[in-house]
């Protein structure tokens, strides 16, 4: 017990929260005590002992909340549309007592209680027994939560750029004060994810996990593969209905999903990984014959965040491997009926097999209800003691580079429709040591235009390769005097 602790529950006395915490002993079974705190002390009536519950007696937590767009206008609003079920969840209410914005008198959603707006961020968090940050960016939030847990709250955030550019300054630092770190809102919305992997399977060991974890990009792909539409086309639309930003960058160059990435392979594996780690490709090279070709051949393309433990072995080194990049996956697989905008999450466990988590990756109301769910656990701490898990990390297991990553392949290619093409491709691949799996020859195009004549089309399918065996074939077969050109090289993966 360290030096000036309660001699019961261990509380230091200085620190703005644990002042406000009460310690006492009530009898609980006969020979056996236990210790609330935050209780008011027992009344005795003919007898009885009425402890008042911990709700009506425990001083209210006050939750401070940094940032009010989509999602922090819905967290202000479901504090206070459902203080009171909160209150008895939690064991004391949950005071909303300052928003922090750039600029306080900009419109907000009537739902705000303008009178909680500041501009003084700083000043916010410092007196706050929790803090909620739905700003998004490096910066300032970065400052903002690491002052946060200086003073000792609890810090919930959404922020998966800065969990996966820096989030073990942000662990490190909360493990130092003592407090909890909550992010269930950074990966994939409303989706339970986080706690699942981080607690629920801390049990067991994670193979690999499939996420589909960007909403937009997932939207435009399914609309290309629904209407036949062009990459542009679906881009333009999902900006028309609010699903991609203006400058949607983020999204369809996979540095979104590749912060998820990293965020879920961190978790899942015991193993730092950062957005550096993440071999990143996003959907900017799909066209309308990828995905119309994908249909005939069985599959949809969607972009997976992948992270995977590969234990070496004649395939590979071992290690983890992380990327992002649109995949061809078979039409029977779960992940290729997630469809729009909705996200999923697929998990292979050792011992508890297939697991998948599907619903809504973003929008205002289902990412405040993970952001909500994290306030609770937080609070509950606050009020029961106890503390959320750490960051995991002793597995330590190497990041492989990209070149390491194992997967089956399609390729697409023109070549000149005369005797021997065929042998002379497939000599290429065997040379590399790229095992096929099928050779098509169509007759006609995949969106349906007539092949040129004395030209063919090849469609290819790897068995698993390393990327670095298919680049080189890749490459081989593209120099060979038959070929016209590779139209196209995707992995295949949840086969
Ligand atoms: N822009 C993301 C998406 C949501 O489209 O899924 C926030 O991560």
């Amino acid at each position: 017990m360290p030096a000036g602790r309660h001699p019961t529950c261990g509380h230091a006395p200085g620190g703005r929260t644990r002042r406000r915490i009460l310690c006492l002993r009530l009898p609980r079974h006969p020979g056996t005590t236990r210790t609330v705190r935050g209780a008011a002390p027992v009344l005795t009536t003919r007898g009885r002992s009425v402890v008042p519950s911990a709700a009506e007696s425990h001083p209210p937590l006050r939750v401070a909340l940094l940032g009010c767009g989509v999602v922090g206008t819905q967290v202000a609003r479901l504090l206070t549309e459902q203080a009171d079920d909160l209150a008895s969840r939690v064991g004391a209410p949950l005071e909303l007592v300052g928003i922090a914005v750039r600029d306080a008198s900009a419109p907000r959603d009537a739902a705000v209680d303008r009178s909680l707006l500041t501009e003084d961020a700083a000043g916010l968090v410092e007196r706050a027994d929790i803090v909620v940050e739905v700003m998004g960016g490096t910066e300032p939030a970065r400052s903002l939560l690491l002052r946060a847990i200086e003073a000792g709250a609890a810090v919930v955030t959404a922020n998966k750029a800065l969990l996966a550019e820096d989030g073990p300054t942000l662990y490190k630092a909360a493990d130092a004060a003592g407090v909890d770190i909550y992010f269930e809102a950074a990966v994939a919305g409303a989706i339970p994810i986080v706690r699942p992997v981080r607690e629920s399977l801390a049990g067991d060991r994670v193979r690999r996990v499939l996420g589909i974890v960007n909403g937009t990009t997932n939207y435009v792909l399914d609309q290309m593969a629904t209407t036949g539409r062009g990459l542009d086309e679906a881009v333009r639309e999902a900006q028309d209905l609010g699903y991609a930003e203006a400058d949607p960058t983020a999204d369809v160059e996979g540095y979104d999903a590749a912060a998820k990435a990293a965020i879920l392979a961190s978790l899942a594996f015991h193993t730092r990984v950062s957005l550096d780690d993440v071999a990143r490709e996003g959907i900017l090279a799909v066209t309308a014959d990828d995905v119309a070709w994908a249909a005939q051949t069985g599959h949809v393309i969607k972009l997976l965040a992948i992270a995977e433990r590969r234990d070496g072995g004649a395939t590979g080194e071992a290690g983890v491997s992380v990327r992002v990049h649109p995949a061809l996956v078979p039409t029977s697989h779960p992940l290729a009926n997630v469809r729009g905008s909705f996200n999923a999450v697929f998990v292979e466990a050792e011992s508890a097999g297939e697991l998948m988590f599907y619903g809504r990756g973003a929008g205002g109301a289902p990412t405040a209800s993970a952001v909500l769910g994290d306030v609770v656990s937080a609070a509950r701490h606050r009020v029961l003691g106890g503390k959320g898990p750490q960051e995991s990390t002793y597995a330590e297991l190497p990041i492989l580079p990209p070149s390491a990553a194992v997967t089956r392949y399609q390729v697409r290619l023109d070549v000149e429709d005369r005797p021997g093409v065929l042998a002379q491709v497939a000599h290429a691949l065997a040379e590399h040591g790229v095992s096929i799996e099928a050779v098509r020859q169509p007759t006609a195009r995949g969106a349906a235009d007539v092949a040129e004549p004395g030209v063919a089309e090849l469609l290819i399918t790897t068995h698993a390769a390393p990327e670095s065996a298919l680049s080189a074939t890749v490459a081989a077969v593209a120099e060979l005097e038959p070929v016209r050109t590779i139209t196209s090289v995707l992995r295949v993966e949840g086969a």
